[in-house]
């Protein structure tokens, strides 16, 4: 399976900050943002990397991860997305690069605890089709909202009013080799983007979208508040159990 991180974007929430750099080359505590969706790749096991990125800062990702060494890799590659048309335009940058192999996609802003290793092994041996990963949040309204009914998502919302359940879908997306051509079927949502959520909707109405439930802390960084809470989840889950059991009591 190939990897994909989706790095593009004006970050225009984060402005001023993004003004002269792009959003996932911010610090989260003592790394940049981009190094902790391609660590969570390397950590699933895999090896073959693309960055899609865009802007005027595109040139210091090329100097900043190199040859990708540094993650154990032999090689990293990475395009251009020209404009502002949303993460599914920006997916569709990788189509030559997948060669027809299933893809595992994660947004260059979202930070994780744990491992996506059981659920990137168990879409190895899914035939066709989507694997998505959902986590329970408190304020689902700012996310894409998975509708379950039994053990089938039946519909996904992006960032809906009134959400109908507490499962935000996180920004990791695997797809098989259809999703370009679902790609091209899209129009532009309300925000004038292609929505991943309508490439997952997609995958729902055929059938084939599986999902499984992201075990440990989750969060984008996309916002004031998520970037200082990436910050201090990362920090304290570099301190030994015992000095956050001390905070915990405290
Ligand atoms: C995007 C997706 C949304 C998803 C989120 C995860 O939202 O559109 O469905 O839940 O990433 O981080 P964004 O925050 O980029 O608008």
């Amino acid at each position: 399976m190939k990897g994909i991180v989706l790095a593009g974007g004006s970050g225009s929430r984060l402005a001023p900050l993004t003004k002269i750099t792009n959003k996932h080359l911010l610090p989260i505590y003592d790394k940049p943002m981009i190094y902790y969706p391609i660590q969570t790749l390397v950590d699933a096991g895999i090896r073959d990397i693309l960055v899609v990125t865009g802007g005027k800062n595109a040139g210091d990702f090329l100097r900043l991860l190199a040859n990708g060494k540094h993650f154990g890799l032999k090689h990293i590659g990475y395009t251009y997305q020209e404009g502002e048309g949303g993460i599914a335009d920006a997916l569709a940058l990788a189509e030559h690069f997948s060669e027809g192999d299933k893809i595992c996609v994660i947004l260059g802003d979202n930070i994780i605890q744990g491992s996506i290793r059981a659920a990137v092994d168990e879409f190895r041996e899914q035939a066709r089709g989507a694997r998505i990963l959902l986590k329970k949040v408190p304020d689902a309204e700012r996310f894409g909202v998975a509708e379950i009914a039994g053990n089938r998502i039946v519909n996904i919302e992006e960032k809906p009013k009134r959400p109908k359940s507490d499962f935000a879908v996180t920004g990791i997306y695997m797809y098989d080799a259809t999703v370009f051509e679902k790609i091209t079927t899209l129009v532009p949502s309300g925000r004038g983007e292609l929505e991943i959520t309508d490439v997952n909707n997609a995958y729902i109405r055929e059938g084939t979208m599986t999902f499984s439930f992201l075990e440990g802390w989750w969060t984008d960084a996309g916002t004031f508040e998520s970037l200082l809470r990436a910050g201090n989840l990362v920090a304290q889950s570099r301190q030994p159990a015992s000095r956050v059991r001390e905070k915990v009591n405290a």
